[in-house]
């Protein structure tokens, strides 16, 4: 399995994650729970109308953290959130997560997927041994 794969593998199994983006000097963070490879980019979802969309806009740089609690491991993935208008991802994210369908619609003008660019991904636990992969 690739690094990529393995690290939506354990976003899907953690279901939540925390975003982080940067306002100014001002860290800002927030729950998540989208993800999705496609065309071999690892994709989160929001909607254009939050102040994490309009922090993307103006600094790409974020980071993503997530918590396994059954086995220890906790996953980060640092790089730059890219928007991308391809209305075929957005059919695929909201097909892989149908329960957004009562929020969002590919063709709004507010649904907004976003991919991962220049990825590092670490994955850490206190035994030691941590995985890093770069996509
Ligand atoms: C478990 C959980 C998962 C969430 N997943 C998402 C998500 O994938 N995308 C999203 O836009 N909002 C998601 N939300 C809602 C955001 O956390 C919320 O809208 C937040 O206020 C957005 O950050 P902002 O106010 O800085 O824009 C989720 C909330 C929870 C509790």
């Amino acid at each position: 399995m690739e690094g990529i794969e393995k690290v939506c593998e354990f976003l899907d199994k953690t279901q939540t994650y925390y975003l982080a983006t940067v306002e100014g000097d001002q860290p800002r963070v927030r729950p998540f729970g989208t993800a999705l490879i496609y065309g071999g980019k690892l994709y989160i979802q929001t909607g254009k109308v939050k102040p994490v969309s309009k922090q993307l806009a103006a600094n790409p740089k974020a980071e993503i953290c997530a918590f396994d609690g059954s086995t220890g491991v906790w996953l980060r993935v640092s790089g730059e959130l890219i928007n991308d208008d391809n209305r075929d991802v957005k059919v695929a994210m909201l097909e892989k997560m149908p329960q957004l369908k009562s929020m969002y619609d590919p063709d709004d003008d507010n649904t907004q997927v976003l991919y991962f660019k220049d990825a590092v991904a670490t994955f850490s636990s206190f035994a030691g041994a941590t995985e890093t992969f770069n996509f």
